[in-house]
């Protein structure tokens, strides 16, 4: 619909992992199964966004309203960003990989009997929220998540001005993997912003992005000409 609180909005998602090929059967990949930065999207449709979400590898159908950009890198996910701008608030839930293979194999790697390893050399990747915090289009909000397993309001604090966001959503994933938050429905979160800190009670995720949504849509307004 267009009569929203964010009618007239165009919101920039990021969801999911990226996949950094080692070879042409392997890759490196943080765990992430897509569904808060989904919820994200379809929350932004809902109230009446032009919404465009990038998408890495995961299999979740895509919300109603929502243009959908599959990408695999995290350089793709770069590229698909940048070219959805301009955005008047971004908001990047993906669990990007840090690392990359300094140059993906064309044949898959075999084990050479040696009983050593193949040498695996990385280099880092873009950040791209970090990389929109100093874009010529910066959009006017622009939102991060941190996944920490420890001192999370610190952490988050510190990325607000490393990364030159607004806001960081950071959650806590110290639980063990599979059990909690990553790939779970439920999600805990706090609010860093210049403002200070708002911690939200364990809530479905999709109850978080409603409410994240709704918290963009205050400060779009308050911020608008
Ligand atoms: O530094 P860290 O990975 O904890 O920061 C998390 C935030 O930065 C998330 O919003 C994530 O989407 C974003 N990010 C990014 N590009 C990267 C790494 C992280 O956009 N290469």
């Amino acid at each position: 619909g267009n009569r929203g609180s964010l009618s007239g909005k165009h919101i920039l998602v990021t969801a999911g992992p990226t996949h950094e090929p080692i070879d042409p059967v392997r890759y490196i990949a943080n765990r992430s199964s897509g569904k808060q930065g989904f919820a994200i999207a379809a929350a932004a449709a809902h109230a009446g966004a032009r919404v465009t979400l990038v998408a890495g590898p995961v299999q979740l159908p895509t919300p109603a309203g929502v243009a959908r950009i599959d990408v695999e890198t995290a350089r793709e996910m770069l590229s698909a960003v940048d070219a959805s701008l301009p955005a008047d608030a971004a908001i990047m839930v993906a669990a990007v990989a840090d690392w990359r293979t300094a140059d993906a194999a064309g044949q898959k790697i075999k084990k050479d009997g040696s009983g050593q390893p193949a040498p695996l050399a990385l280099v880092e990747n873009p950040d791209i929220l970090a990389t929109l915090g100093r874009h010529a289009l910066r959009p006017k909000l622009l939102v991060g998540f941190a996944a920490e397993t420890q001192k999370i309001a610190d952490h988050a604090q510190a990325k607000l001005a490393k990364k030159g966001a607004d806001w960081i959503v950071a959650n806590d994933v110290s639980g063990a993997p599979g059990d909690s938050v990553m790939g779970g429905d439920d999600n805990a979160v706090q609010i860093v912003s210049a403002q200070g800190i708002e911690s939200w009670p364990c809530l479905p995720k999709q109850v978080v992005a409603d409410k994240l949504i709704e918290k963009v849509a205050h400060a779009l307004t308050l911020s608008a000409d």
